[in-house]
């Protein structure tokens, strides 16, 4: 029996015990919007971070019970470093301060962390902060939290290509073994499913060089809401709609 997840008011959302029929494996998410939710506030832009950082939680809390395994959350781009050096600094903070509020809940919800992108160019305290995190779930086996910090779609399609080059170079790998799958390993990605729902806030419909190769199938949602709005229940029409989808992948 297909059970829908339907409009729920707060109340019943809160008591839903049923089972979630066809939700998404992987849910991948452009946080977007915090400069204007703060602007629209008259406060500082990084006061839309701040406030982003405690909406990060609300969706994993919430993509965590409705069994989610992949939540691909995309915290900072190979193209933020062209933001002001303040504004880069306090975002390379928030990994730090979403750790330190929210790492006992994570850990009481079986989630595990880990990261897609160029983690080592990241500043040290950041780096130390997510390792912390990384370690201390590694037996979690629940829902794989994953950030995307320093990560550009294009920029890691790249790389993919240069360690095939590289690995064809010195015979570890021949140009007929590659396929699409194979080359899929060489992703951050690897071994990960592809996303089956990317949601994106804040009424922009771009990529914005998100998991480009990842994406090929992957059903889209956009939203108007602020990042630093987003909570569960605009969570639960995301998954809604997706329920409601046709995927057919190319095929009838
Ligand atoms: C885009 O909004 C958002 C970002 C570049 C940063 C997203 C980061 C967070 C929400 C916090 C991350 C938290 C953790 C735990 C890593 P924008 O600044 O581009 O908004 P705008 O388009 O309104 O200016």
């Amino acid at each position: 029996m297909s059970i829908k997840i339907p409009f729920f008011k707060k109340k019943q959302k809160e008591e839903f015990q049923g089972e979630l029929e066809n939700v998404p494996r992987h849910v991948a998410i452009i946080m977007d919007g915090n400069g204007r939710w703060a602007e629209r506030k008259g406060l500082p832009r990084v006061a839309g971070h701040k406030e982003g950082v405690h909406a990060v939680n609300k969706v994993v809390r919430a993509a965590a019970k409705a069994d989610v395994e992949v939540l691909t959350m995309f915290a900072f781009s190979t193209e933020n470093w062209k933001r002001p050096k303040s504004e880069i600094e306090f975002l390379m903070k928030l990994p730090k301060e979403f750790l330190h509020v929210y790492l006992p809940e994570i850990m009481e919800n079986n989630v595990r962390i880990n990261t897609i992108g160029e983690f080592e160019a990241l500043p040290e305290h950041t780096k130390e902060a997510i390792q912390h995190a990384i370690d201390e779930t590694k037996h979690n086996d629940g829902m794989l939290l994953n950030f995307a910090l320093n990560y550009g779609g294009r920029f890691e399609i790249m790389r993919a290509v240069k360690q095939i080059v590289n690995d064809i170079d010195c015979a570890k790998l021949s140009v007929e073994a590659l396929d699409e799958n194979l080359f899929s390993d060489y992703l951050y990605t690897n071994g990960l499913q592809d996303p089956d729902l990317l949601i994106r806030t804040s009424g922009e419909q771009r990529l914005s060089n998100f998991m480009l190769w990842q994406s090929a199938y992957t059903e889209f949602w956009f939203t108007d809401v602020l990042w630093p709005d987003f909570d569960e229940s605009v969570w639960w029409q995301a998954l809604n709609e997706y329920q409601h989808r046709k995927r057919r992948f190319g095929g009838l």
